[in-house]
């Protein structure tokens, strides 16, 4: 691995937190495959070699659970979805160059030799631990087949997560008042015999990991916390039937631990992320243009893992140490997006409060849309709402009207006018506006952010269609309209190039009219100062707009559906979400700070004397506050969020000794507080003037 600016000379591999292959996959597991997705066929633009693997995630309590439920057998369920997956994930334009499963024999190998190596190396050892057992159903009691109260900080928890508090991963027999879920019973704990991994002896090395790390600032940061305090060593084993066998029960032959240790299987969080390795061995052996051992032992590869927040510590802290007991190299970057909720809730699989990815598409919307939508929300770290009325906003505001209206007009007047691209030279300025907006692509994909790419994309479009305005070129005669519209089919090209990631479909559709050959795909961001082709045809409209009574209706679907599936919740009781879920508030910072610390805050009163929107900043407002000794020009990230006009006058709270930073070239001198997404400002409850000090 280099941290080399992409391209390097060394292949990328890029991988998405595998699904569990457990029920439908949502709009909220799309998050990671449409970005990861985006992001490869983004570093294939930029020339780098990329390659794009995943699988099904197949074991684990969870699907042995409902496996149970149906009557059939854990592999019968998990395969069923495992097919359904591979059918819905191309509907998306998610091509994933690779797409295995945990319970295939190349993974089932691979993880078995990982574990072999961990033994040799001495770090693994056996350990007697408390195990839930279910008296009456005589059962051991793994992972999620038990429930109780967190040690940590009291709240109802499962066996292996504490999912509605802290969020922290749970070790076999720490849960307090174990309950059986199979029974509702109380369960009791028995003594057995357990496979540990020495996670504390990576302690140092995953410190120095961390250090290294690239990716988005959750993933760097989060781990901190876990790997400064002490680090517990992680329970590898199972009582249970269904998962990889423990490789000793087959190389010690059916000896003294048979019979025992029959139902011992390995923690699914053994054999899932060696599925990425797996994954990339199949298609290395496929295909042939890449050497799965060089990427994955001796680094000679960028590997980069997309997934979601709630899996950052299985990323950050075991899965890097498990490379490294296994002599593997550790990965460049970890990708964490932030969830996707509706009404400020966790999407339940269980409880059908979710947008189904097939349910989407029989709506009759195209997949690039929720892709854009995906790809670029909000902020590749937070938590985005999903919302009929945003997502018709976005398309209608940015895929219709910019980036839809300038290739039509465009192109619509080059092949009236000219039968394609007119016969004179480009202009200096939109070469050089072009140029620019290559440059920022390529520094945005270097810092893994896909949403700015994608905003400088369409702020592109937004140029041409400016630029078409203010030429008029229905005005002029057809030499003097050349040049405007030959600058403008070079802006449509460009626009194609770099939108091509976020929507493939489309961009190949505008490819197309431009009557280039081949696929958008194939261009780089090179291409976009390529000279299109000289003739084509007249273009035919791109998107087409989400209308309003669609969404109300929609809309009105949407609230019946999240109204029964909460009180189906509270009916059954069924707080387990499947997938996972279930988050509506971040956790509580459990570092406390002095009050020292928190009085290098100076926290004012001030007053918004004007805002207006930042030009090709989709979110980003700047505002001029009052705070008392002078007017401070602030950059706040709100401009979709309130009405302008409404501010002047509004009081708000600033953090006046932030450094200064630069926004779209906007110099911000503060901070405004505002709470959640919808970006609730914060004010003053009685008439303090601005200056005020907060305190
Ligand atoms: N099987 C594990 C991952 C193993 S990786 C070696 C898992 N599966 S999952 O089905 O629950 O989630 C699959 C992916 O979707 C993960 O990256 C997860 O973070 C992501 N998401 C699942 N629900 C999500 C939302 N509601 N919102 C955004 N991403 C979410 O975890
Ligand atoms: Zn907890």
């Amino acid at each position: 691995m280099s941290h080399d600016d992409f391209p390097t000379d060394d292949p990328a591999v890029i991988t998405a937190g595998l699904p569990y292959a457990n029920g439908d996959l949502h709009i909220g597991h799309l998050r990671s495959y449409v970005n990861a997705d985006a992001f490869t066929r983004g570093l294939r633009k930029l020339g780098q070699q990329a390659v794009y693997v995943c699988g099904s995630d197949m074991h684990g309590t969870p699907i042995a659970v409902n496996a149970a439920e149906e009557g059939v057998s854990p592999e019968e369920l998990a395969l069923r979805h495992h097919e359904q997956y591979e059918e819905t994930f191309p509907k998306f334009n998610v091509d994933f160059d690779n797409y295995g499963h945990t319970h295939d024999e190349t993974n089932v190998a691979l993880t078995k030799e990982f574990v072999r190596t961990w033994e040799e190396n001495d770090h693994v050892y056996e350990k007697e631990i408390d195990v839930g057992y279910d008296p009456e159903a005589d059962q051991w009691l793994p992972d999620r087949y038990v429930e109780g109260t967190c040690p940590y900080c009291g709240e109802h928890a499962r066996g292996d997560e504490c999912d509605e508090g802290c969020q922290r991963h749970l070790e076999p027999g720490e849960i307090e008042d174990p309950v059986s879920a199979l029974t509702g019973n109380p369960a009791e704990y028995r003594k057995r015999e357990h496979k540990f991994l020495r996670l504390s002896e990576f302690q140092e090395y995953l410190q120095g990991f961390i250090n290294r790390l690239e990716g988005t600032n959750n993933a760097k940061n989060q781990p901190r916390e876990w790997i400064e305090g002490e680090l517990q060593d992680l329970c590898i084993t199972r009582d249970m039937d269904w998962g990889i066998d423990y490789p000793d029960d087959e190389s010690g032959g059916d000896g003294d631990d048979a019979g025992e240790r029959e139902d011992l299987v390995l923690y699914v969080w053994v054999d899932a992320p060696v599925e990425y390795v797996s994954s990339t061995k199949q298609y290395s052996e496929r295909e042939g243009d890449l050497d799965w051992e060089s990427v994955w032992k001796d680094g000679d590869g960028e590997i980069v893992h997309v997934i979601g927040r709630d899996i950052i510590q299985h990323h950050t802290v075991y899965w890097p140490a498990m490379l490294r007991a296994a002599e593997y190299t550790e990965p460049r970057a970890v990708c964490a997006t932030g969830f996707v909720n509706l009404n400020g809730k966790g999407l339940s699989t269980s409880r059908n409060r979710a947008i189904w990815a097939e349910e989407y598409l029989d709506e009759g919307f195209h997949p690039d849309l929720l892709r854009y939508y995906l790809a670029t929300a909000s902020g590749f770290e937070r938590d985005v709402n999903f919302s009929w009325d945003r997502f018709a906003e976005r398309v209608n505001s940015e895929l219709a009207d910019v980036v839809g209206n300038f290739v039509y007009r465009a192109l619509l007047f080059a092949a009236r006018n000219f039968d394609g691209t007119p016969d004179v030279g480009l202009t200096d300025d939109v070469e050089t506006e072009i140029a620019q907006a290559m440059d920022d692509y390529e520094d945005a994909l270097n810092d893994y952010d896909l949403r700015t790419a994608g905003e400088r994309t369409v702020a592109l479009a937004r140029f041409g269609n400016e630029y078409i305005q203010r030429n008029e070129p229905w005005k002029l005669d057809d030499d003097e309209a050349a040049p405007v519209i030959r600058d403008c089919v070079q802006l449509v090209k460009a626009v194609a190039v770099l939108l091509q990631p976020f929507t493939p479909e489309k961009a190949d559709e505008v490819w197309a009219q431009l009557g280039e050959s081949g696929s958008a795909a194939d261009a780089t961001v090179g291409d976009c100062l390529q000279e299109p082709p000289a003739e084509f045809g007249e273009p035919e409209e791109l998107f087409t707009k989400v209308e309003e009574e669609r969404v109300e209706e929609l809309n009105e679907a949407l609230e019946a559906k999240i109204e029964s599936s909460s009180s189906d919740g509270d009916a059954d009781g069924d707080d387990a979400d499947a997938d996972g879920s279930a988050i509506e508030l971040e956790p509580l910072v459990e570092d406390r700070i002095g009050f020292e610390e928190f009085q290098a805050l100076d926290l004012r009163v001030g007053r918004v004397e004007s805002a207006e929107g930042i030009e090709g900043a989709d979110d980003l407002a700047r505002l001029e506050v009052d705070i008392g000794h002078e007017v401070r020009q602030i950059v706040a990230g709100i401009k979709q969020l309130h009405d302008l006009d409404d501010l002047p006058g509004t009081k708000v709270v600033v953090v006046a000794n932030l450094e200064k930073a630069e926004l779209f070239g906007v110099e911000s001198n503060g901070m405004v507080l505002a709470a959640g997404e919808d970006a609730d400002l914060l004010t003053t409850h009685g008439d303090s003037v601005p200056g005020t000090r907060v305190k």
